[in-house]
Order: structure tokens, then C-alpha cells, then sequence
């Protein structure tokens, strides 16, 4: 069995970029700038956004962090999003997400700038994405591509289940793994699928997204397939400091001992998501996808 380690592969792709960019400001140019918008005080967000801003000062880039109390109305989190559009140092920004449920998600979307949207979750961008034009890709699933990339996984006529069809990793997950040059045959199943179990056993990659800590069990993994975890779910772990740790959508201890290839939890999947971030930064600031 091989651990695809993302931390690792992360780590080796923020020097990439970091050497980029001084390459990029050795020549004169502009240092990528990446701004973030957090809402109130959700603590898996707090800590996203703290390694978002972390991962920007490893990769050289310029970070604004903005902070509002979830008392925000919706039509001043849409004047900030507007004054960040505007803000021509800004390259580009992320709103992060959950929202307090008083604001509609999807109209702050798609407020903002297709061209600075670097999380890749405006319409603009998902409906390019789908039809393989260049488009900033959601980072999640830009991650994972990456990663069976770099561990030469072979995707092409290969079965891939997805669970979870989710905007931000289901979705867009499904569609890059079908489109040429990965060339997969791709299934997509969710809460109401009947047929899950069977459909996991016949996959030779699946991709867990579907937010149920260890739902994935061995007896539905056949033998050397390749397995991509996306769940983070706080479980409680009285051995732990803290009383908490982070738990995949695999049962990753027995299904380990099957797989060919596996992402750990963490370490896997969650390093890579906020490396693409940075990657998408630095395509916004050098006007790759849009003039
Ligand atoms: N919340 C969970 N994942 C994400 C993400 O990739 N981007 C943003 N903005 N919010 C999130």
C-alpha cells in the first residue's frame, strides 16, 4: 500500500510557487495579493482562514484578512465584495464559506468578479469548467486531480465512484475526472443512491466526500483500489489534548490494508485544497484564464 502523502506533495508545490513568484517580482512584477472575507467566529473556519494566510506568506504572496461579526447584513458583505472587485492590488478573494444562514450564499457568489473568484465557485467559472475551458477550478477537487497526477495513478477507462454531490468537491469532481485526458468512467452516488455499496465494490478509484466519518468500510473497497478521502469530521477522542480529532469518510485503518493507494485524514486531501487556492492566486494574478 502506498500513503499518498498531501502534506508532502503540498509542501513541494507552495516552493514551486514561491519560487514563481520571486522570479515574477525579481522582474519587476507584482506580488499575487490574495484577500479573504470570514464571517463570525465558526471554528473550522477560523482555522481555514488562518492556513490560508499562513500558506500565503509560504508561497510569498500578500494576504488581507477581513473580519466581520455575524451580525453582518447581506448588503454590506455585498459593498465589501464590490469594494474588493473594485480594489485593483486585490488579485483575487474568497468568501468563506458557511455564511449566517441570514445571508443567501449563492447571491454573494455571484457577486463577486469572475476573475478574482479563485475559490472557482461562480457560475461563470463551474459552467467553463464543465465544458473544458480554462476557468479557476474549485480547489478541492483541482487538489485531488493533482494528486493522482503526481502519484501516477492511472485513471484512463478506469471505474470512479465519487460519493457526495456537493457544489465545492462532488460536482466539479465528477466532471474533471470524466473529461479528456483523465478519461474515467464516473459514477456519482449520494444520500438516496440504493445501489452505493455495489457500485463502491466494482470501483477501481473512489472519492469520499459525503461528510459521514468511516462510512467507508472495507467490505466495500475491492482489493487494490485507490482511495481519495475528503471528510474532516471533529469526532471526539478523549486521548487528544484538545478532546477532538479529525476523522475521514474512511474507515482508513482496514481499508489501508486492501487499497493500493489511500489519502490519511489528515495530511491527505486538506493540504492540497488550500495549495490549489494558492495556485488559482497566483493564475488571477498573472491574468491566465482572463484578461
Ligand atoms: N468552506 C469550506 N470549503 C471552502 C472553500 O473551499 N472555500 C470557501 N470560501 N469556503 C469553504
Amino acid at each position: 500500500m502506498t500513503l499518498i502523502d498531501g502534506k508532502a506533495t503540498a509542501a513541494t508545490i507552495k516552493a514551486e510557487i514561491k519560487e514563481e513568484v520571486e522570479r515574477i517580482v525579481a522582474a519587476g512584477g507584482k506580488r499575487p495579493h490574495l484577500a479573504a472575507i470570514l464571517v463570525g467566529h465558526d471554528g473550522g473556519s477560523e482555522t481555514y482562514v488562518n492556513n490560508k494566510v499562513r500558506a500565503c506568506e509560504e508561497c510569498g504572496f500578500r494576504s488581507t484578512l477581513l473580519r466581520f461579526e455575524d451580525d453582518l447584513s447581506e448588503e454590506a458583505l455585498l459593498d465589501e465584495v464590490a469594494k474588493l472587485n473594485a480594489n485593483a492590488d486585490i488579485d483575487g478573494f474568497i468568501v468563506q464559506l458557511p455564511l449566517p444562514r441570514h445571508i443567501d450564499e449563492q447571491k454573494v457568489i455571484e457577486a463577486i468578479d469572475y476573475r478574482k473568484d479563485v475559490d472557482g465557485f461562480h457560475p461563470i467559472n463551474v459552467g467553463r469548467m464543465a465544458i473544458g475551458l480554462p476557468a479557476f477550478i474549485s480547489a478541492t477537487p483541482k487538489g485531488i486531480l493533482e494528486l493522482l497526477r503526481r502519484y501516477g495513478v492511472e485513471t484512463s477507462g478506469k471505474k470512479c465512484v465519487i460519493l457526495g454531490r456537493s457544489n465545492i468537491v462532488g460536482k466539479p469532481m465528477s466532471q474533471l475526472m470524466m473529461q479528456k485526458g483523465v478519461d474515467a468512467t464516473v459514477t456519482v452516488c449520494h444520500s438516496r443512491s440504493k445501489t452505493l455499496k455495489d457500485e463502491c465494490r466494482a470501483a477501481d478509484i473512489i472519492i469520499a466526500a459525503i461528510g459521514q466519518p468511516a462510512f467507508v468500510t472495507a467490505d466495500m473497497v475491492k482489493p487494490g483500489a485507490v482511495i481519495i478521502d475528503v471528510g474532516t469530521t471533529r469526532v471526539k477522542d478523549d486521548t487528544r489534548a484538545r478532546g477532538w480529532r479529525l476523522q475521514g469518510d474512511v474507515d482508513f485503518q482496514a481499508v489501508a490494508l486492501i487499497a493500493s493507494q489511500i489519502t490519511p485524514v489528515p495530511g491527505g486531501v486538506g493540504p492540497m485544497t488550500i495549495c490549489m487556492l494558492m495556485q488559482n492566486t497566483l493564475a488571477a494574478a498573472r491574468h491566465e484564464y482572463y484578461d
